[in-house]
């Protein structure tokens, strides 16, 4: 009997993309993420104020200023998300509010609904998500050579999986594993969601998450984070690997150094196995 592949890849043959094109010809179809219409600069940029321009004007004209203020800020954080670049992104995001403020169009508007614009700033970063680790994503070719030393693991975990950047290397790496990305801003877990359809997007923290299922965390937080994530990594899952870019754990050997993408290393530690406990936790210092 042929068993049926897991969802994730069913879903994909449907829709080959260009992140399959890396795989290796001796793997089934890998499993990718919708693939994004690439505009040419500064397309994405022109289409996001004119939409957001046009939100705002036809919610002026039926006397809703801040209502249109508020869509149009909504909107253009919605396009910022999907284009690619830093500075760009900033382009997009910020091309409706300062050109209605260039332009005085804004003097309709009471003065707080200026802190309607912290709002979507809010949501992407909730204070926790803030102080564990800003937003940077996953360099695309940051953790090539992962699975040479892992081999393909069953089910993979992304702690704090922001756009699904780091997603989208992981299924580069491992395109059978089932691979699960948790994100504790509800809007960044919204639209790694939409981007990433072969995996599980859940918003959640990555503290409370038990990690025991999987047998390998990927994450890339900060350097304070990372005594709290291998003493997590050692409690729950012996055997099992940890993988963080650019920053180490403080004390502990890493099993090997990836070089990682843009000045970034990739650290790979192995999470000793199944120990009596104080046994366990000596091998984990
Ligand atoms: C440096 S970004 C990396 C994003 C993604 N891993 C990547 O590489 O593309 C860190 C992400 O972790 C998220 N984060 C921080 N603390 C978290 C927590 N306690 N639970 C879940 N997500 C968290 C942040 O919101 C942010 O999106």
């Amino acid at each position: 009997m042929n068993p049926r592949p897991p969802p994730h890849i069913r879903r994909s043959a449907r829709r080959p993309s260009a992140d399959t094109a890396v795989m290796s010809p001796d793997l089934p179809l890998a499993p990718a993420g919708r693939s994004r219409t690439a505009w040419p600069w500064p397309l994405p940029a022109l289409a996001a104020w004119l939409l957001a321009w046009t939100l705002f004007a036809a919610a002026a004209a039926l006397a809703w200023p801040v209502l249109g203020f508020a869509l149009a800020l909504a909107a253009s954080a919605l396009a910022a998300a999907r284009v690619q670049g830093r500075w760009r992104r900033l382009l997009v995001l910020a091309g409706f509010p300062a050109s209605a403020l260039a332009l005085g169009a804004t003097s309709a508007l009471p003065a707080w609904a200026w802190l309607v614009a912290l709002l979507p700033l809010l949501l992407a970063y909730p204070v926790r998500a803030w102080r564990d680790a800003p937003f940077f994503p996953t360099p695309a070719a940051a953790l090539q050579g992962l699975r040479a030393l892992t081999g393909e693991p069953a089910r993979v975990l992304e702690a704090g999986c922001g756009l699904g950047h780091g997603l989208a290397a992981l299924r580069q790496e491992f395109p059978r594993a089932e691979l699960v990305g948790l994100e504790w801003s509800p809007l960044l877990a919204l639209l790694a969601r939409l981007r990433r359809r072969d995996a599980t997007v859940r918003r959640g923290d990555i503290w409370a998450e038990p990690w025991g299922a999987y047998e390998l965390v990927y994450l890339f937080q900060r350097p304070e984070s990372m005594p709290r994530a291998w003493a997590k990594a050692c409690a729950e899952m012996p055997g099992g690997w940890l993988a963080s870019l650019e920053f180490v754990v403080p004390g502990v050997t890493p099993r090997a150094q990836l070089p990682g993408a843009d000045g970034r290393p990739l650290w790979l530690y192995r999470v000793p196995g199944s120990l009596p406990g104080s046994m366990a936790a000596a091998a984990c210092r």
